[in-house]
């Protein structure tokens, strides 16, 4: 296993009470007792494990110690440190998880601060009272054995209504309701991705799309935020798919002049290759900023991802796909092979939530989060890179020296759980970033920022640099 592997699959291992090599072992007790570290597994050596965690030899050399002492671990000169035990060929290693995913496996008690995963704290009053005015509908409901794998007709509608008023005509026919944003991407990336396939991406981009491209063997090729160049790299490179963010990028909060737009959607349409915009973040604009037309008003072709999770409430579970009538056909055979359908009274008050998306009144607090962290941000911490953003829920940044994977495991001993930048980025551009969100409350954007500062002050960078997950590139 390599050192980058073993940090996330450790998670928040240093965020409890007591010595840290006492949390490293316990940390990777749990990982072997439950079965994730399976017998005869390769622990990394030492020296690597302790540069990817930031903490000094001699912590990994102790917790590897006590777990040898309980015969957990067996260590050998030449053979390494192997998780004790015999292997089976039960024990397969599973591909390296996400820390996006890992971190939302985490308890939520630990008083750590920030999740890794960027999402609304509360749902707004607007969800108790979509909730409210659906009562009287359930109570009417009747002769209906309640699965939908294309999603319920309602809120199919409503989302077509949404479109239509963007600028993108759509038929019901047209739109797959899902289990949120990740479903609708994995969805995809099942259908039209195969082993080995090609797939172009921005550089840096969401982990959740690349996980999901991941696993289905896709080979993943970076390109500067926006898919520049993506009609040369098309043509080279073939490839099975293109996703974009096209609105307040994740990470990044760029947004796609209209122009590009346009360019990109008609180059998709020639070279034909299919286009998944993911408009996910695509409300999250500040008070005054123009909600831009998606890709999919500019070619018939291009796919359209979106969710209510983060311009209304993650625990909606609500996403969708909107796309040409039969992809939606393909895409809900296999959605009624993962879970026969969406929850119906959630799709019932998400199609009152949907025909409000303009008028939910939460620019204004978005915004007032994210001048409060960036103006603690260059106060406390001037010397790192925050570029301005007109929208989105993440700031991008840069730091001045060191790398992000060393940093978070910093940061995570003074409480504070950060996304590293390496794993956002398939062409390895990413090391020196972090990715810090602003949907806590103020309170705890200021905690979160005293932390980050006395975490950068005691933070001393690796001297031999920790390489981050290898890019699928080719
Ligand atoms: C760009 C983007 N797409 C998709 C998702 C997944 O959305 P959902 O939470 O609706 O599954 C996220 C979540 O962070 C995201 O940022």
């Amino acid at each position: 296993m390599r050192p980058i592997e073993a940090v996330e699959r450790l998670g928040r291992w240093s965020s409890g009470r007591g010595p840290l090599y006492v949390l490293l072992a316990t940390r990777l007790r749990r990982l072997i007792d439950d079965g994730e570290l399976p017998p005869g597994a390769l622990l990394p050596a030492d020296r690597a494990l302790a540069g990817a965690l930031a903490v000094g030899r001699t912590t990994v050399v102790a917790a590897y110690d006590l777990l040898r002492a309980e015969g957990r671990i067996t260590r050998h000169q030449g053979s390494g440190t192997r998780v004790a035990g015999t292997p089976t060929s039960a024990a397969t290693e599973d591909a390296p998880v996400d820390p996006i995913f890992l971190d939302s496996l985490e308890s939520r008690d630990d008083g750590v601060l920030l999740a890794i995963c960027a999402a609304p704290g509360d749902p707004p009053p607007q969800v108790a009272e979509a909730y409210a005015r659906i009562v009287p509908e359930l109570s009417r409901i009747s002769g209906d054995i309640g699965y939908y794998p294309y999603g319920h007709p309602v809120l199919r509608e409503a989302i077509a209504a949404r479109y239509t008023g963007l600028g993108v005509p759509t038929a019901p026919e047209h739109v797959l309701v899902t289990n949120g944003g990740q479903q609708a991407l994995s969805l995809l990336a099942h259908a039209l991705v195969s082993p080995g396939d090609r797939v172009l991406v921005e550089a840096p981009t969401y982990p959740g799309a690349l996980e999901a491209f991941r696993e289905e063997g896709a080979v993943l090729r970076g390109l500067p935020v926006g898919l520049e160049g993506f009609e040369a790299a098309a043509r080279d490179l073939r490839p099975a798919v293109a996703y974009v963010i096209p609105t307040y990028q994740n990470p990044t909060g760029s947004v796609l002049p209209r122009l590009a737009r346009e360019r990109l959607a008609r180059a998709a349409a020639a070279v034909d290759v299919p286009l998944i915009e993911d408009e996910v973040p695509a409300d999250l604009g500040f008070p005054g900023e123009p909600r831009p037309a998606p890709l999919a008003a500019y070619s018939d072709a291009v796919i359209t991802v979106g969710s209510l999770s983060k311009s209304i409430w993650g625990g909606l579970r609500i996403g969708w796909v909107r796309a040409p009538a039969p992809l939606v056909n393909r895409l809900a055979r296999l959605r009624a092979v993962h879970d026969l359908g969406g929850n119906v009274p959630a799709q019932l008050a998400a199609a009152h939530l949907v025909s409000q998306l303009d008028d939910l009144g939460l620019a204004e607090e978005l915004k007032a989060r994210h001048d409060h962290l960036r103006a603690l941000l260059t106060q406390h911490l001037p010397t790192w890179e925050v570029p301005q953003i007109t929208g989105g829920q993440c700031l991008w940044v840069r730091l001045p020296h060191g790398d992000g994977n060393s940093f978070a495991q910093t940061a995570l001993r003074h409480g504070l759980a950060i996304l590293p930048g390496s794993g956002l980025d398939v062409t390895g551009a990413g090391d020196p970033y972090v990715r810090l969100h602003f949907r806590a409350r103020p309170t705890e954007l200021t905690e979160a920022t005293t932390r980050l500062t006395t975490a950068w002050r005691t933070y001393h960078p690796p001297t031999n640099r920790v390489p981050s997950r290898p890019a699928l590139a080719i």
